[in-house]
């Protein structure tokens, strides 16, 4: 039985953390949200709602017109240098004080956990900030700065690698390529080892990395979610919070800071 919980915090939650060792914060799109961050599955505001993924989002894609996959990744790359870390990624990172050990596996690319001061974060699908050479693989290192802001959608062509010429790619995981082998499983570790693990704004549609909440469950974690609508984790938690993060999230950690 799932108990719809509003935005205040149950104390069992509170106590939960209070007694875990290990807490997983596993997060997607929507702790970015109320950073300025589209999603991906929203009506009207989500990527692939206004966008296709097939077009932008596979290898094939990127062969067929390199220049509009990299101009839109570069829009994308820009709205988060101009973007804010937002209470919830802060108070994420004020978790880790509190609990022994805290990992944070995202499906993001941005960088807004680390800028928030989240130091151990697995990222299960790249990075914006980490482009590389389609052709050898090889780092590649852009610009430092934020330059110019390419409208959503217009074609940029990407640079060339400096080792062998070819198209540099950006890093983050496509439709159709696995996911960094390493971090997937120290990401199932982590999810089979915690006592408690917090989904974040995610729809938990996309796998592998939706297998995570359940494996927690499964290995005898609790599981807690705060999304303000109904998704595919509602029957694994055993609380869910309908609240946007960056409103709950403090409300969890100064509950936490109370007295036991
Ligand atoms: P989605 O767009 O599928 O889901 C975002 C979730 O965040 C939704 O359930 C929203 O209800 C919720 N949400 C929106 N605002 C929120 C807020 N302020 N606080 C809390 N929750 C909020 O995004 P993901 O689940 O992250 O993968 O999608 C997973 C993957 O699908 C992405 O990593 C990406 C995408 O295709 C790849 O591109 C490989």
């Amino acid at each position: 039985m799932n108990p719809d919980a509003s935005t205040a915090i149950p104390p069992e939650l509170i106590a939960a953390l209070q007694q875990a060792d290990h807490v997983v914060v596993f997060t997607g799109a929507g702790v970015s949200a109320e950073s300025g961050i589209p999603t991906f599955r929203e009506a009207l505001t989500g990527l692939w709602q206004r966008f296709d993924a097939e077009d932008l989002a596979t290898p094939d894609a990127f062969r067929r017109d390199k220049e509009l996959v990299w101009g839109w990744y570069e829009w994308r790359r820009m709205q988060v240098l101009r973007a804010q870390p937002n209470p919830a990624h802060v108070a994420i990172a004020g978790l880790a004080q509190l609990v022994p050990r805290l990992t944070v596996v995202t499906q993001n690319v941005d960088d807004l956990h680390e800028r928030a001061g989240s130091t151990e974060v697995l990222h299960l699908h790249g990075s914006l900030h980490a482009p590389r050479c389609f052709a050898c693989g090889r780092a590649h290192l852009l610009p430092p700065g934020i330059p110019e802001e390419p409208e959503g959608g217009r074609r940029l062509s990407p640079p060339s690698c400096q080792h062998c010429g070819g198209p540099v790619r950006p890093g983050v995981v496509w439709f159709g390529e696995a996911l960094p082998e390493e971090v997937l499983d120290a990401a199932f570790a982590a999810a089979e080892a915690c006592d408690l693990l917090l989904a974040i704004g995610t729809s938990g549609l996309v796998h592998p990395a939706a297998r995570i909440p359940w494996l927690a469950k499964q290995a005898g974690a609790k599981v807690v979610q705060v999304n303000p609508t109904a998704t595919a984790l509602d029957d694994e938690c055993t609380w869910t919070l309908r609240s946007a993060a960056g409103a709950v999230m403090p409300s969890l950690l100064s509950g936490l800071c109370q007295p036991k």
